[in-house]
């Protein structure tokens, strides 16, 4: 058996009896007005964070789901568009879409809102999903692609790219390490298939996600996610697992580079009314203005006197307010 096939073995069984908490952080769940989560998909919540940034979902966008699971994200993004076949949710394994359909049948006894033709569940996988070139607004996952090997991942960043349009986003939920994760763990396949030790660095992924062509990464969130202990895993030291909230635009990449915001801000703290660093940034003094870490880097390098930049909020949400 593949690693992949692995996983899909595993996700079948976890389909056909739920494991309350495999993946999830503790978190209050996202909740909306109106929405109704029934029991057993809220039991199948098998996402490490979440992929539903409910400010971003104006203008009901079509979403391409990917790996279904219980179908909670998927119910959630339906939320937001309210129309015949708005989410496509793309599922390799035969008991998940089962039991996704049956919940989602569930929530739509249980919200009258909601109607099953909202979400239209396929048969396919992340490397080949059964969609047209530029087709969608939003692309989401929550804790697949961490189980790819990275060549596997680079594959499925490609797809992801493939399917959306020109601007669309890849919204992403996925566990990162804080330390590069040992070989022997990396490559015992029930571990990665449950999402432990699939992890790559937070540079490491980003990187990926660029070298798709993705030219802007926002990162909505960055929370402790699971402890690799030394005595359970043969660790020289404990290693951290955080859960990474991300969206990714299909933007051009610029030539000086991607640009990855962070919750970065710079401020100017000079004698003028504002500083102008003449590749498109002006700062008004004494106002933080958000930047991307290139640009903070570029503009705490150029006037460390004058230039205050702030550190990573780790949440980043477009920002500003004037
Ligand atoms: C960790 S679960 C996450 C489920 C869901 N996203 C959630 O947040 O609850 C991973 C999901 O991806 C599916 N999956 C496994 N291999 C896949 C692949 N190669 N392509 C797409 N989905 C896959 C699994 O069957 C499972 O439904």
């Amino acid at each position: 058996m593949t690693y992949l096939e692995t996983a899909a073995q595993f996700y079948s069984e976890v389909a056909q009896t739920p494991e309350v908490g495999l993946c999830c952080v503790q978190s209050t769940p996202l909740q909306l007005p109106g929405l109704k989560i029934p029991l057993p998909m809220q039991e199948m919540n098998y996402g490490c964070g979440t992929t539903v940034h409910p400010t971003e979902l104006a203008n009901q966008p079509t979403v391409l789901y990917v790996g279904v699971g219980g179908g909670l994200e998927a119910l959630q993004f339906a939320y937001f568009s309210r129309r015949p076949g708005a989410v496509i949710a793309v599922e390799p394994v035969a008991a998940m879409r089962e039991a996704a359909t049956r919940n989602l049948e569930m929530a739509a006894q249980q919200n009258p809102w909601f109607d099953t033709s909202f979400i239209e569940i396929r048969p396919g996988d992340a490397f080949n999903l059964p969609v047209d070139d530029a087709a969608v607004n939003v692309l989401a996952q929550n804790c697949l692609f961490n189980i790819f090997e990275p060549a596997d991942l680079t594959r499925a960043l490609k797809e992801a790219y493939r399917v959306l349009k020109p601007g669309g986003r890849l919204q992403m939920s996925d566990p990162i390490a804080t330390s590069p994760i040992p070989t022997h763990l990396q490559q015992d396949e029930r571990l990665r298939a449950i999402c432990l030790s699939g992890a790559l660095t937070y540079q490491e992924y980003t990187q990926l996600i660029i070298n798709a062509g993705f030219g802007q990464i926002e990162i909505r969130a960055r929370r402790p996610y699971r402890l690799l202990d030394k005595q359970t895993y043969q660790l020289a030291e404990n290693l951290l697992l955080e859960s990474l909230d991300s969206v990714s635009f299909k933007v051009d990449i610029p030539e000086d580079g991607a640009c990855i915001f962070t919750g970065k801000t710079a401020i100017y703290a000079g004698q003028e009314a504002f500083f102008n660093d003449q590749a498109g940034h002006i700062l008004q003094r004494g106002i933080p203005a958000a930047v991307c870490d290139k640009t903070a880097a570029k503009l705490g390098d150029l006037k460390p006197e004058e230039i205050m930049v702030t550190d990573s909020t780790w949440h980043y949400d477009g920002g500003g307010c004037c």
